[in-house]
């Protein structure tokens, strides 16, 4: 995996070395921002990312075009993140969740429970508390441009229905490459496992583990409801998707290119939000209908047992964070 990672970056960054060749050169040629990320084709996020291309491909007249790489093609999520550290690839959309290590503050979206509700999360993202963190990054090479829903997320397993969070012990659970996503599973009594989401559907099919959480599109565009029939709807955390542009290349463009890419980004985030409700609906009954258990256990008990992990955050960044939100209401 790592070796055939290192490749295709290699490959993605001398083909962005093309572009910038031509873009810079006197054929003329459109500016072509490459992006790399890690969903299928027919996720709703895959789908804004194109809306985005679309709207600034119109907005510059043709001179700025996006090429988008799905799937992984380019790497794991960290691999792109270090990818546009370095400028060697322009943009990409991540989870927030291997943003963390990256980008501190980020963090406070992998704590299970933070949210009251979808009004509250969205009301942060939208609000100063949301600009702030898509503006944390910049020194670190990662300029935010905008949001995308991600919706909840909730545990799936090959065959064991999670009822509390004593139903989690003993079981092997995918997590991203997070350090909240690993202590939120090991709070809540289960054994973590990092992997990268392109290498999830062997990891099931082989049994590396018994299962992994995620929002109903992702569970079922990546198609491992095809070896996961328990699907629980805890929904322990809203871990949001953000669209990234290396600061190297967002500083290269004019003001007028960058206001561009920036409403492309709005508008495509707009265009996302009512794209996802509808998806999570689709996408929850076409795993019911091909034989996956959803069930929808008392979230009490998941509350109660990551408190700890509350309470041992106050005073820090993210647990000032969390105070913040809980007080903007
Ligand atoms: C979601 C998210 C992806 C992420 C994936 C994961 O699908 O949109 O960006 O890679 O979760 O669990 O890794």
């Amino acid at each position: 995996g790592v070796v055939i990672g290192a490749f295709l970056a290699t490959l993605g960054y001398a083909f962005i070395e093309r572009s910038q060749n031509s873009a810079g050169g006197s054929s003329g040629g459109p500016l072509v921002l490459t992006l790399g990320h890690g969903l299928d084709q027919t996720h709703p996020v895959h789908r804004a990312i194109v809306e985005f291309a679309d709207r600034l491909k119109e907005k510059s007249g043709g001179t700025m075009t996006v090429q988008i790489s799905p799937n992984g093609q380019l790497g794991s999520e960290v691999e792109c993140i270090e990818l546009l550290q370095r400028g060697a690839l322009a943009m990409t959309k991540t989870s927030t969740a291997p943003l963390e290590a990256f980008i501190p503050s980020m963090s406070v979206f992998g704590v299970p429970y933070v949210f009251r509700d979808e009004t509250q999360f969205w009301k942060t993202l939208d609000g100063p508390i949301g600009e702030e963190l898509l503006q944390a990054g910049r020194d670190s090479g990662l300029h935010g441009l905008c949001w995308y829903d991600a919706g909840a997320r909730s545990f799936y397993t090959k065959s064991t229905a999670i009822h509390s969070p004593d139903d989690l012990k003993g079981l092997k659970l995918r997590v991203q490459d997070s350090r909240t996503a690993l202590e939120m599973v090991t709070a809540l009594g289960g054994s973590p496992t990092p992997m990268n989401f392109g290498e999830l559907y062997t990891g099931l099919q082989q049994g590396l583990v018994d299962g992994a959480e995620n929002n109903p599109p992702s569970f079922e565009t990546s198609r491992h409801f095809e070896v996961c029939k328990e699907y629980s709807l805890n929904e322990h955390s809203l871990v949001p998707d953000v669209l990234l542009i290396s600061t190297r290349w967002w500083d290269r463009l004019s003001p007028e290119q960058q206001a561009w890419v920036e409403q492309a980004a709005e508008e495509s985030s707009v265009f996302q939000r009512q794209l996802w409700r509808e998806k999570t609906a689709e996408s929850l009954k076409i795993v019911e209908e091909a034989g996956v258990n959803v069930t929808r256990p008392d979230k009490g008990p998941f509350i109660e047992r990551v408190q700890p992990m509350h309470d041992a955050l106050k005073g820090t960044v993210v647990g000032n964070l969390m105070e913040r939100i809980k007080a903007e209401e």
